[in-house]
């Protein structure tokens, strides 16, 4: 990779879960000094096993609704990766209040304390679910929609907040819009799963899986592996090349906002492959995949039920900008990162 961070110390919020604990592991193989703080709201232990057997790592085991335990948490902190959340949309519309204390009281928290500890750089995990209701394909980033969940909401609520911090405070903030993120150790259970490891876990056991809707529904799955590579380049691609191939992005992109040679460093980025898979797709690929391990599998057929409130119908990124700015490159397909999860799943789950 052109720009990775290395011998720095990181706070890394939310790293317990699935995506903050693969991104744990890849900073620690870069040998920076990594603090995680979580309150295994949906994270789990098991997920650090690897992370704990090394000295560079430190638990702390707290809520970023208290900012005192933020405060202690960033200090002498270079970078901050902010993936600590409540995600999910049917969450969200079940119990609003807590989404939206820990998506944004939390999130204020530790961009807050991260500016006055002096961090670097802001990084945080934002969300595809910000285009809202806008119909365009490809999604680019400066076009959105309106909110259809009190999650999407949240989580734009903090763009403008970073946004905000940037300009008055001068911290630099890169949101990464991840686009449903897949692969190994996103966990398969509870009421809240994401669709990939809920379609391997029926099939594991051999029960049918529901699709919500008739399937045609589409979205840009996009692997783990790819994930960390954006949050990596966020963090270390330097301000004065960033701000560089910002000002050459807008020119040549209609509808940019014009860029501040003086303001601090504050974009979104698309995290994604640039691809969109069906359901029934979906739901195919993860039969072939699973039934190579398991032939019984390829006979097992699925259930189509109403679509869920809050969902948009389809989505897939244009990754230009991360491409230009950030120098993206995502090695896997959803093809090549469902061979690894599925891979991954039956060492782990069957
Ligand atoms: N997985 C996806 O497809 C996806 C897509 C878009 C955005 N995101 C965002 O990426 C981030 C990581 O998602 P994930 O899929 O790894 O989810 P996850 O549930 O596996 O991880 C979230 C982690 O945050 C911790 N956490 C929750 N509330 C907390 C609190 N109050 N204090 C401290 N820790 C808390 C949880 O215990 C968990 O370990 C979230 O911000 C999520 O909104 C994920």
């Amino acid at each position: 990779m052109p720009y990775e961070i290395k011998k720095q110390k990181v706070l890394v919020t939310g790293g317990a879960g699935f995506i903050g604990s693969n991104l744990i592991d890849s900073l620690l193989s870069h040998d920076n000094t990594v603090i995680c703080l979580d309150n295994f709201s949906t994270g789990s232990i098991h997920n650090l096993t690897s992370a704990q057997k090394n000295p560079k790592f430190t638990l702390l085991e707290g809520d970023i609704r208290d900012g005192e335990v933020c405060k202690k948490a960033v200090e002498g902190c270079d970078y901050v990766f902010h993936q600590a959340a409540l995600g999910s949309v049917p969450r969200s519309i079940a119990d609003p209040i807590t989404s939206t204390e820990v998506n944004i009281l939390g999130f204020v928290n530790l961009l807050f304390v991260a500016q006055e500890a002096g961090a670097k750089r802001f990084i945080y995990a934002a969300s595809s679910s910000t285009y809202g209701d806008h119909q365009a394909l490809p999604k680019v980033e400066h076009v959105i929609g309106n909110s259809l969940s009190p999650y999407a909401i949240t989580k734009y609520v903090d763009e403008l907040f970073a946004k905000n911090f940037s300009d008055i405070y001068g911290i630099e903030t890169v949101g990464l819009r991840y686009f449903n993120v897949f692969g190994r150790r996103q966990d398969p259970n509870g009421a809240y799963a994401a669709v990939i490891p809920k379609f391997v876990s029926s099939l594991l056991a051999h029960k049918s899986p529901y699709i919500n809707g008739d399937g045609t529904n589409s979205r840009d799955f996009t692997y783990i592996d790819n994930v960390i590579q954006a949050n990596q380049l966020a963090a270390a691609v330097p301000t004065e090349l960033f701000k560089e191939r910002m000002k050459e992005y807008q020119s040549n992109m209609e509808g940019v906002p014009e860029v501040i040679e003086e303001a601090a460093i504050s974009e979104v980025f698309n995290v994604a492959f640039g691809e969109r898979t069906s359901l029934n797709e979906l739901a195919e690929a993860i039969k072939k995949g699973l039934s190579k391990y398991d032939p019984a599998i390829a006979d097992i057929s699925f259930q189509y039920g109403p679509n869920r409130p809050g969902d948009v119908a389809h989505s897939m990124a244009s990754i230009q900008k991360g491409k230009s700015i950030l120098g993206y490159q995502p090695k896997y397909s959803f093809q090549t990162g469902l061979k690894e999860a599925c891979a991954w799943y039956w060492e782990n789950l069957k």
